[in-house]
């Protein structure tokens, strides 16, 4: 995939209006509605800056949860624009509608150096069906000669009419933060400073194979933990208790396997265990020493063996990515192999890229955060970016 696009830096933006696609969709207390976690705000805030500095006015632009075309109050975007102005300093001004007349006369009025938010993309059913009309209405916010800039790194591998089919009518540039994701994420994919080590945890198996299937022919170590490990445990004819297992998925994890093999990749499993005898945040942690797991346990962790292998390897990398934590990381007895392959990370000189959802919540919740190189904004995004997918959010913007 061509990520070399052209950014905020290379188009004039004084006196035009800017359609901002940001990923504001932000974790929010289900009771109180207040934002716990305004990191995506935050992380967008470089752009904006830029442009308002430039003399933009700015229409930003946003999903927040699945409200699945229709209005839901609770999931209003009224909160970040609060929490936006707080961060910004200056006001941002906010349309109760998308492209309604709200959202119309508040752009029309919009003037260099100011800031304004429409209401929840997804309220709309066209958002997320990319519809031409929707997307052409998004456009025409930003009127003649209007420009489109996609900064919602999170939401790139959506095909929606915000995040693509709007760049069919306006000239299509990335924002600063797509330029870093980009730039970190792709380097470490193609010109990877090596050993290159991923790290892969996480469930299910079934997540993963687009992404093993496409290191298999870039990384020098791929490590597997978490849920999924014990289908591959399984299909190389290990004893897995009552552990997470995919039967449908041990013919390819045992492909896996020998195809890492004839590649010359270095392919890590568990070499032992904590489990549990059910899975819940009491259950007794009982280490199983070796590969196999008995009979009435489930593998709940990596065990402390493991971790040290894993560990070295990290150790010795010139670049790991990580995907996935090693175990059962909300259940604190069972958050030590994720903390110890956090803290491998932070403490090696290699350059570190973290897939985000769980490994970055994973990693903020252990307090590393600030010892890693990246921690990508976009949890599915991010995925599909190491499965070397196109993201339609990349694809639509225009080549350098
Ligand atoms: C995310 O949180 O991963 C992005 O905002 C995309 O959200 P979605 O999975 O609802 O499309």
């Amino acid at each position: 995939m061509n990520y070399s696009k052209k950014t905020i830096n290379d188009v004039d933006v004084k006196g035009k209006k800017v359609l901002l696609r940001c990923d504001f969709n932000v974790p929010q207390d289900k009771a109180t509605g207040a934002i716990t976690d305004d990191k995506r705000i935050r992380a967008a805030l470089p752009t904006i800056r830029q442009l308002l500095d430039q003399g933009a006015a700015v229409i930003a632009c946003s999903h927040l949860g699945k409200p699945k075309g229709e209005v839901k109050p609770n999931l209003s975007l009224k909160v970040v624009a609060e929490r936006l102005a707080e961060l910004l300093g200056q006001e941002v001004i906010f349309a109760a509608d998308t492209i309604g007349p709200d959202a119309q006369a508040k752009a029309a009025a919009l003037q260099p150096g100011q800031i304004l938010l429409l209401e929840n993309l997804r309220f709309d059913k066209r958002e997320e069906k990319n519809d031409p009309e929707f997307a052409k209405a998004l456009a025409d916010l930003a009127g003649e000669g209007g420009v489109y800039v996609s900064d919602a790194f999170g939401t790139v591998h959506r095909a929606h009419a915000s995040t693509a089919g709007v760049a069919a009518y306006l000239p299509a540039v990335s924002g600063l933060l797509i330029q870093k994701e980009l730039e970190i994420m792709g380097k470490a994919l193609d010109d990877p400073k090596r050993p290159f080590v991923a790290v892969l945890g996480g469930a299910k198996v079934s997540d993963k194979i687009a992404v093993i299937n496409n290191l298999l022919d870039k990384a020098n170590t791929i490590i597997i933990g978490g849920g999924m490990a014990y289908t591959f445990l399984k299909a190389q004819g290990h004893g897995i208790g009552k552990s997470l297992l995919e039967a449908d998925r041990l013919d390819y994890a045992n492909d896996m396997v020998v195809k890492a093999a004839e590649k010359g990749v270095t392919l890590l499993l568990p070499v032992d265990h904590l489990c549990a005898s059910d899975f819940s945040a009491d259950a007794d942690c009982v280490p199983a020493e070796g590969q196999d797991i008995p009979e009435g346990l489930m593998g709940m962790d990596i065990g402390p063996k493991t971790a040290e292998i894993y560990a070295a390897a990290i150790r010795d990398a010139g670049t790991v990515v990580w995907n996935g934590p090693m175990g059962v990381f909300e259940f604190d007895k069972f958050a030590g192999g994720t903390r110890a392959m956090a803290k491998a990370l932070a403490e090696s000189g290699a350059v570190t890229i973290v897939g985000g959802g769980d490994s970055a919540a994973a990693v903020e919740q252990l307090g590393f955060a600030d010892k890693m190189t990246h921690i990508s904004t976009g949890g599915g995004a991010s995925l599909e970016f190491l499965e070397g997918k196109e993201l339609p959010g990349v694809a639509c913007l225009l080549d350098k």
